[in-house]
């Protein structure tokens, strides 16, 4: 990770945002970009003009930076994450977090879109990641180390909080939309898994896979943020069932869950900022 050039990003991108102070920012995975649009947007930045993000490449990552107020707080949101797969190394992946600290967050929430693996999840379940198994074979933190992106060797003992878990809970529980907890394993993609590489993530103790927010959730945790995650659950995973599996299933069946997203994020975050 080039952490100079990052430095310089998040200083360039701290001014396209003047008056901004949010204490909880969002990132939205695919097919979570619809919970930004009850909120009033103060600042919306498309990412190719944010330095060291550039464009998302994948359909169902709208790619914006957002500040949005409610009742009297900023939240920012980024409205499609970069991945890992997409080749361009690990700076946009972590502009987003080193932005979060460098403007004084203290909250964040990764979404993502994941493949159910334990035999209760059902495409359009809702599950709050409680841990995780990185089972991407990198990790964002390899490399040189600097005293910014926290401890050289990060304690991950409890990488999701706690509260913030409660709160999510307690938003669901309000609203009566059903909501569970689980192990999500990250794996590396672009590829979907095989079916015997889904047995092998269950066996790990994996209930979902993605290829996502794990690398987000070791950078935010490493350097002090509160971290949470919620997958929706957009398919079953490789080999469960009979289908083959295709990123347009993926995005469609967000789109199912698209109302519970958008009402459980309208109640939590007034709860949490
Ligand atoms: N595997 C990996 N990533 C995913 C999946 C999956 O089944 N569904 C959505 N993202």
């Amino acid at each position: 990770m080039n952490i100079v050039l990052l430095n310089e990003a998040v200083k360039k991108t701290k001014a396209l945002l003047p008056d901004t102070a949010p204490t909880t920012a969002v990132i939205l995975g695919s097919g979570w970009g619809c919970v930004v649009s009850t909120f009033s947007e103060i600042h919306s930045i498309p990412y190719a003009k944010v330095p060291c993000l550039g464009s998302t490449q994948v359909k169902g990552h709208e790619g914006r930076l957002i500040v949005a107020e409610h009742n009297g707080s900023q939240i920012m949101f980024f409205q499609g994450r970069r991945h890992w797969y997409e080749g361009a190394g690990w700076e946009p992946v972590a502009l987003p977090i080193l932005l979060c600290a460098e403007l004084g967050v203290s909250t964040l929430i990764l979404t993502n879109a994941a493949g159910g693996i334990r035999s209760d999840l059902n495409t359009g379940s809702l599950m709050v990641i409680d841990d995780h198994i990185n089972a991407m074979g990198v990790n964002p933190l390899q490399g040189s180390h600097d005293p910014l992106l926290g401890p050289r060797f990060p304690d991950q003992t409890r990488v999701y909080n706690e509260k913030v878990r409660q709160s999510i809970d307690r938003s669901a529980q309000t609203l009566n939309i059903p909501l569970t907890h689980g192990i999500y394993a990250a794996v590396c993609g672009p590829t979907y898994e095989t079916p015997a590489e889904v047995n092998a993530l269950r066996l790990m103790g994996a209930d979902a896979v993605g290829m996502s927010t794990v690398p987000e959730a070791i950078l935010a945790n490493a350097i002090g943020l509160n971290v949470a995650a919620i997958s929706c659950i957009t398919n079953y995973a490789a080999g469960i069932a009979r289908e083959t599996l295709s990123h347009e299933d993926v995005i469609t069946n967000t789109h199912n869950a698209q109302p519970a997203m958008t009402a459980l994020f309208r109640q939590l975050l007034p709860s949490i900022t």
